[in-house]
């Protein structure tokens, strides 16, 4: 029976006597793990942590600024580095999923330790692991080897010679979001849908480009001030928007269009293995698709994907 008070009670001490007068650097995404990782390092350490926000191009609408705010706000010791045009231009021409998450994954790890350089004698690297991670990086090392190789765990090139230090690699997600209740941190900030590591590089299917980015953080705008306007945010485990790589035909007043299609997903789940697709109310799918379609530029057709994992992953790269 887990109780998230007596966990940050004995997690912050076990960080202080690990940590002692240390200093800690920690990669926080915007996502709900590697924020409860930094406010409970903060608390056990302070100002030892120095937390770095790399943009890299492919976050949702206006997310590096906004977020970057709120992390100042929760009084963490935070760097932005707006390293966006570097992945993109590093991305160019890339296709295949496998290789975007590898591209993606080494210039994070070139960005973040020219970053970790700069502070001054750095002993520990801290990482927003949670248990479901350690299982899947695990097991796609297996002999179904290769399906995706989740960038954030593992990746540490050796001459980094940082020493890891995990605190939430036990726990699973609900977990993670009782202790971020625990530690105060904003609700709304807890109830973030997951979003993955390699953000919308995987969800531009085929090249991806800063026009496809821009055309697919407007749609994903649409619909995830959607589905929050319609107080469906929070009955969703996951959403987000798809780029698919064909135009279709359309009518626009006399005139006959040719433009992208994008796909919209939005899951149950409760730790991404398994998800069901989500029965979305028709008069929020139709007032969704039109608003794309009438707001996003170069987008004439909106499916919904009624999939289910298994057989279909929760992504379509
Ligand atoms: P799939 O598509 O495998 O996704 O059903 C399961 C969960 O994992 C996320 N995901 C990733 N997260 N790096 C990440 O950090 C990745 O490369 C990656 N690929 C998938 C996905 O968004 C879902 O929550």
């Amino acid at each position: 029976n887990f109780t998230p008070n007596a966990f940050v009670e004995e997690m912050v001490g076990e960080l202080k006597e690990k940590l002692g007068n240390d200093k800690v650097v920690l990669g926080l995404s915007g996502g709900v793990d590697s924020t409860v990782a930094a406010v409970l390092l903060n608390q056990a350490i302070g100002k030892n942590l120095y937390c770095i926000f790399v943009n890299n191009g492919l976050l949702r609408k206006n997310e590096f600024q906004n977020v970057l705010d709120q992390y100042k706000g929760m009084g963490l010791n935070v760097k932005g580095v707006d390293a966006g045009d570097r992945f993109l231009s590093e991305l160019a021409g890339i296709s295949d999923p496998e290789t975007k998450r590898k591209t993606i994954g080494r210039v994070f790890i070139e960005v973040f330790d020219d970053e970790s350089h700069l502070i001054e004698d750095v002993k520990w690297l801290a990482q927003g692991t949670i248990y479901p991670d350690v299982i899947e990086s695990v097991s796609v090392k297996g002999p179904s080897a290769t399906i995706k190789s989740h960038h954030n765990v593992g990746g540490l090139p050796d001459y980094m010679k940082l020493k890891i230090v995990e605190p939430l690699r036990m726990l699973f997600k609900d977990e993670v979001r009782r202790v971020g209740a625990t530690l105060g941190i904003d609700p709304e900030l807890l109830g973030r849908h997951p979003f993955p590591g390699p953000g919308l590089s995987i969800r531009i299917l085929g090249d991806i480009t800063p026009e496809k980015v821009q055309i697919l953080q407007d749609v994903d705008s649409v619909f995830i001030e959607g589905l929050k306007s319609w107080g469906l945010y929070d009955k969703v485990w996951q959403a987000g928007a798809i780029l698919l790589p064909v135009n279709s035909v359309g009518v626009m007043g006399d005139e006959r269009t040719y433009e992208k299609v994008v796909a919209l997903r939005a899951v149950e789940s409760t730790d991404g293995m398994t998800a069901d697709w989500v029965h979305l109310p028709y008069d929020f799918l139709m007032k969704v698709s039109n608003d794309i379609i009438n707001k996003v530029k170069g987008v004439n057709r909106v499916v919904y994907d009624i999939s289910s994992k298994p057989p279909a992953t929760i992504e379509w790269e």
